[in-house]
């Protein structure tokens, strides 16, 4: 079977020989003659699978004793509301407004307390990203919000700020796993999992366990990080098959050699892709600051709007499907996660210098 190559930016491509492990156990799972999405989540069957899932994270990410990995359901959405209803106690929060996805964890934040806006990229349509130096918590913040990467606007932090006392609490839904990270300078990561760790259902937190004790008795109990913590992430009914599929998807990480082998060949795959829009003599144009541009999300533009459309349909028929730049900025966008592969950016490359010869 030929399938396209997939630059949807998410739910995003799965690695196939996870589809294809996922599509024969489904039936009978590894010979105990159920599907493991309907047995028990309290049994012996998915509660090995949950716990590996949980030490493969802890260990890709080299997460440091005294944080707690939680499984979540709501996507990274539900912690744009979560992380201020926990985490705010009363105290103005801090954020960084990068683009689109950091502006709507503000505006959630913003209906359960004070937010400080410290820096807001809405002037300069978010095309760059603040220099980390110049970051700085004010006093008394209840923690410091990032956006990892802009998976709409193609921007991602290189470094990330140094906040003191405050934690600093990380969306890291696109880039979460595509690099090496030093999970001791946050004090709270979050990343919904349909880009790089699984198909849609499941949200991934990573909370400093002093944290915790900020969740007030007072909140529901589904949207208190605490109640999560303690039942390690079983309170209620989990969501069994992408915890599943992310396991799978994590064992495909580590046997590639680590978080650190994985980054090296997506730095790889970026280059290849932004030289070829840099090498086309204007024909496309990246507009994103270069200190900034996302190794996981790439956008360009063609000269006009029309030329776009039909760059998009052609690499469509030719089996490259999902170019197509996010409704609010349009444009082009590959978004090339963990899964993709050099071979599916060369094809993009290669049909990128016939359209330009084509086209130019
Ligand atoms: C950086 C970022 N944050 C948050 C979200 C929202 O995630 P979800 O759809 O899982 O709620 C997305 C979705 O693409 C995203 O890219």
């Amino acid at each position: 079977m030929s399938r396209p190559v997939n630059f949807s930016a998410g739910p995003s491509m799965i690695p196939v020989d996870v589809l294809q492990s996922l599509a024969t156990d489904m039936v009978d799972y590894k010979g105990t003659g159920l599907s493991l999405v309907e047995v028990s989540h309290r049994g012996p069957v998915y509660d090995e699978v949950h716990q590996q899932a949980i030490a493969l994270i802890k260990e890709l990410l080299g997460v440091p004793e005294g944080y707690s990995v939680l499984f979540v359901g709501g996507g990274a959405t539900m912690q744009f509301s979560m992380l201020p209803m926990n985490l705010m106690g009363g105290a103005p929060a801090d954020y960084v407004n990068t683009g689109v996805w950091a502006k709507k964890a503000i505006a959630e934040a913003k209906k359960v307390g004070d937010v400080n806006v410290v820096w807001d990229g809405s002037d300069s349509k978010y095309l760059s990203m603040p220099q980390v130096e110049t970051l700085k918590p004010s006093s008394g913040a209840a923690y410091f919000h990032i956006t990892s990467n802009e998976t709409i606007g193609g921007v991602q932090y290189k470094s990330f700020p140094e906040t003191g006392d405050v934690p600093l609490v990380a969306d890291m839904s696109s880039d979460i796993m595509s690099r090496p990270l030093d999970v001791s300078k946050f004090g709270m990561i979050y990343a919904g999992a349909q880009k790089n760790l699984a198909p849609s259902g499941v949200t991934v937190v990573i909370i400093r366990d002093d944290l915790l004790a900020r969740s007030s008795d007072q909140l529901g109990a589904y949207l208190s990080y605490a109640v999560h913590a303690k039942a390690n992430s079983l309170y209620n009914t989990p969501p069994v098959f992408p915890i599943w599929a992310m396991k799978l998807v994590l064992e495909g990480v580590k046997a590639k050699g680590g978080v650190a082998a994985v980054a090296k060949e997506n730095a790889a795959q970026a280059a290849e892709l932004y030289g070829a829009i840099d090498d086309s003599e204007g024909f496309y144009s990246c507009p994103v600051d270069q200190a900034f541009r996302s190794d996981m999300n790439v956008v360009w533009r063609l000269s006009n709007e029309e030329l776009e459309s039909q760059f998009i349909k052609e690499a469509s028929a030719v089996g490259l499907t999902g170019l197509k730049g996010h409704r609010s900025v349009g444009g082009c966008r590959a978004s090339i996660y963990n899964a993709m592969t050099m071979d599916g950016v060369k094809r993009l490359t290669s049909f990128m210098a016939e359209f330009a010869r084509k086209n130019g």
